[in-house]
């Protein structure tokens, strides 16, 4: 689905960013939209929806298993359910791109269904571990045969009904519980996922919004216990994508770096699950203003006012890993340019995202002229107290999109250009994003 030939782009020093911009809708309640409307009995519509490469991987799928999903010309999509259980043998091998949440989640909706799936990705997809949620899944009585290393291609053989299950999460993943989560839609009785570290919930707060049977309860030490009853009937829906805080962070970041700036991000989706940066970079100084708060498709939003600041390095917490997970890369390049030291911990997530996040942005700082250190979970970063930083390398950003939007805007406050040698996987997740910086750059 990615165009092959790549696309380098050097980002230079920036005028400061002045105006308002709406960002697209959010990746991760995107998919969820579109596989939870294609298993629904009914017609759902979906306005908002973030038309990234990775989201139209999902609706491919989706389209593949027999759901009818269409765009209307007014940007809003429609779309026609099979049914739980009804879902259709794949022709061909499901080609998943970049993405991981399409990939794990499917797997999930595949697994309780009597169907066989391949499912394929991309070289940086290819490389990412899927034993995950393989063994869970399996647990559920699904034949899953994959590459070395527990990697795709991998082949599903689905079995339903399925074997209900109580599950504790190994590691804190949202995709490893949605794929539990689906999976038990066409399986009777109560499925059971235990989140020990609680991670985003857009798959509970959705389903119980499609009328699943859904309750969460939390123990005294914060321990998440998600029960489901199977053989769901979904309703449809209608549903409005608020903004992604993840592809947010790369302009409040920006905001807040370039001197000068004032700038107002329109329906930023803030679920507690997901706003961990806003936090942390609240806590290091930085002056983010949440107007209008409200709520948007059963998500709390605001639109944020960010202007530019002197940034303090701090000790960032490892408990609020999770609800920032995708945002660590662009904080990295918020600490390089602080005043100070900034330490993170905890983030051996980080080393099997769509890169190893620590060792790439370690290594591209440093290229720029920033002073990092890599430790097993984290790195440490000297910032450079505001000054702009020496800049022209050029930066791999190996297949990932958060790679390539964090150096763009490390090349907004670099004396000289920051090339990113490939900024087409940016099309994954943030279709739009140069044409919004420019349009912040007046
Ligand atoms: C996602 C969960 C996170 C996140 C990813 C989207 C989701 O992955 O990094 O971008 O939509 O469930 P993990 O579950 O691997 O932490």
């Amino acid at each position: 689905m990615t165009d092959q030939s790549p696309s380098p782009r050097a980002f230079s020093a920036s005028v400061p960013l002045q105006g308002r911009i709406a960002i697209p809708g959010d990746k991760s309640i995107s998919h969820r939209s579109l596989m939870l409307s294609a298993l629904a009995v009914g017609t759902s519509r979906v306005t908002g929806l973030l038309e990234g490469h990775d989201v139209l991987s999902t609706a491919a799928a989706m389209r593949a298993m027999g759901a009818s999903i269409e765009r209307r010309e007014d940007g809003g999509w429609v779309i026609d359910g099979v049914g739980v259980g009804g879902l259709l043998q794949p022709r061909e091998a499901l080609d998943m791109g970049n993405s991981g949440t399409s990939t794990r989640l499917l797997m999930g909706l595949v697994a309780s269904h009597p169907i066989t799936a391949t499912f394929i990705g991309d070289a940086s997809l290819s490389g990412r571990p899927m034993g995950r949620v393989i063994d869970p899944l399996a647990q559920m009585g699904a034949d899953i045969t994959a590459s070395r290393g527990g990697r795709l291609p991998l082949m599903l053989r689905g079995l339903a009904p399925a074997i209900p299950l109580s599950y504790r999460l190994p590691v804190a993943s949202a995709q490893v519980k949605s794929a539990v989560l689906l999976a038990s839609l066409n399986t009777p009785g109560v499925t059971e996922v235990i989140e020990p570290v609680p991670t985003r919930d857009h798959s509970e707060r959705m389903l119980q919004g499609f009328g699943a049977e859904l309750t969460v309860e939390t123990d005294g030490d914060g321990t998440r216990h998600i029960r489901i009853r199977g053989e769901a009937e979904l309703k449809p829906q209608v549903i409005a994508v608020p903004g992604d805080p993840s592809s947010a962070a790369f302009f409040i970041v920006a905001a807040l770096l370039v001197p000068g700036s004032d700038i107002i991000i329109a329906n930023v989706g803030l679920n507690p699950t997901r706003a961990g940066l806003v936090e942390v970079l609240k806590a290091m100084g930085g002056d983010i203003e949440l107007l209008d708060p409200r709520t948007v498709g059963g998500e709390p939003v605001a639109d944020l006012r960010v202007r530019h600041s002197a940034l303090r390095g701090i000790d960032v917490d490892p408990a609020i890993t999770p609800s920032m997970i995708d945002e660590y890369p662009i904080l990295f390049v918020a600490a390089a340019l602080a005043e100070g030291r900034t330490t993170t911990t905890g983030l051996d997530e980080l080393r099997v995202k769509e890169s190893d996040r620590l060792t790439v942005m370690a290594t591209g700082l440093e290229a720029i002229g920033a002073r990092v250190e890599e430790s097993e979970d984290g790195l440490v970063i000297d910032g450079s107290g505001g000054d702009p930083l020496p800049g022209g390398a050029t930066i791999a950003g190996h297949l990932d999109h958060r790679i390539c939007m964090s150096f763009a805007v490390a090349g907004l406050i670099s004396k000289a250009p920051v090339t990113i040698d490939d900024m087409a996987p940016v099309a994954t997740s943030f279709p739009n994003f140069e044409t919004l910086l420019e349009s912040l750059q007046g």
